[in-house]
């Protein structure tokens, strides 16, 4: 990836474990038995150009029953060169607020928010200003994907977390819309947290 990478947040919910199961059983990264990536607005589950398989956020039991109704799926209205198709050409638009919950293992989950600010159908992605929360912890406060852009070369980007899931807790990650304006997303990834794959 050309993108990039800040570890732009550093969050613990508890004090870190050393031995955790979840940890345990990730131990060498590519095993790690926990690993989302979630193509948002998508129709249909599509590899990127590191075949890495993205499902499509559709068919998944991650939108909470309550919100199903109230997003809009869209394609980019305009694809810049430098963006990869998977996972920025589709987006989930949010007019209200709006949640996924994972069910995880518990420890530390590396999270991944992928955005392309741009013209989805009538929503422009300049008008868009929203918070996102992991399980109540604020992860973006008054956040504009599009005055966030990186270089007008660049146009995608993505902002990464990490936070410690408690047994029996679900991952919740809430997007909550500014008055007058909506929220966001092409992509989710979310895998256990190790000092390998930082
Ligand atoms: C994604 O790649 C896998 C192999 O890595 C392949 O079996 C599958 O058909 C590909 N899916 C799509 C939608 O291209
Ligand atoms: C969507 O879900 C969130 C919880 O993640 C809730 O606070 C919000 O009220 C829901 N919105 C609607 C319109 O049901
Ligand atoms: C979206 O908004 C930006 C900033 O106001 C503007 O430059 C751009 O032309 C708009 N795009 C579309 C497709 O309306
Ligand atoms: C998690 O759930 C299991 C099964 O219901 C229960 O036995 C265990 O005590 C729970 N752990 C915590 C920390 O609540």
């Amino acid at each position: 990836m050309m993108l990039s990478y800040t570890l732009y947040f550093f969050l613990f919910l508890s004090t870190f474990p050393v031995i955790t199961p979840a940890a345990a059983d990730a131990s060498p990264a590519y095993t790690a038995t926990e690993f989302i990536l979630l193509n948002c607005g998508a129709s249909s589950n599509l590899n990127d150009t590191s075949k890495r398989r993205w499902d499509s956020d559709e068919r998944t039991s991650y939108m909470l029953p309550i919100n199903t109704t109230i997003s809009f799926a869209h394609r980019a209205s305009d694809m810049h060169p430098s963006v990869l198709q998977v996972p920025y050409e589709t987006v989930r638009i949010f007019p209200y607020t709006f949640g996924y919950s994972f069910p995880i293992h518990a420890g530390p989950k590396f999270i991944r928010l992928y955005f392309y600010p741009t013209a989805y159908s009538t929503f422009n992605a300049s008008q868009s200003f929203f918070s996102v929360t992991a399980n109540g912890f604020m992860f973006l406060r008054n956040f504009s994907p599009f005055l966030n852009t990186p270089s007008p070369s660049e146009p995608s980007f993505k902002k990464e977390f990490i936070i410690s899931v408690q047994e029996n807790q679900s991952l919740t990650l809430t997007f909550i819309t500014d008055t007058n304006s909506f929220a966001f997303i092409n992509g989710i990834e979310i895998k256990v947290f190790n000092y390998v794959n930082c």
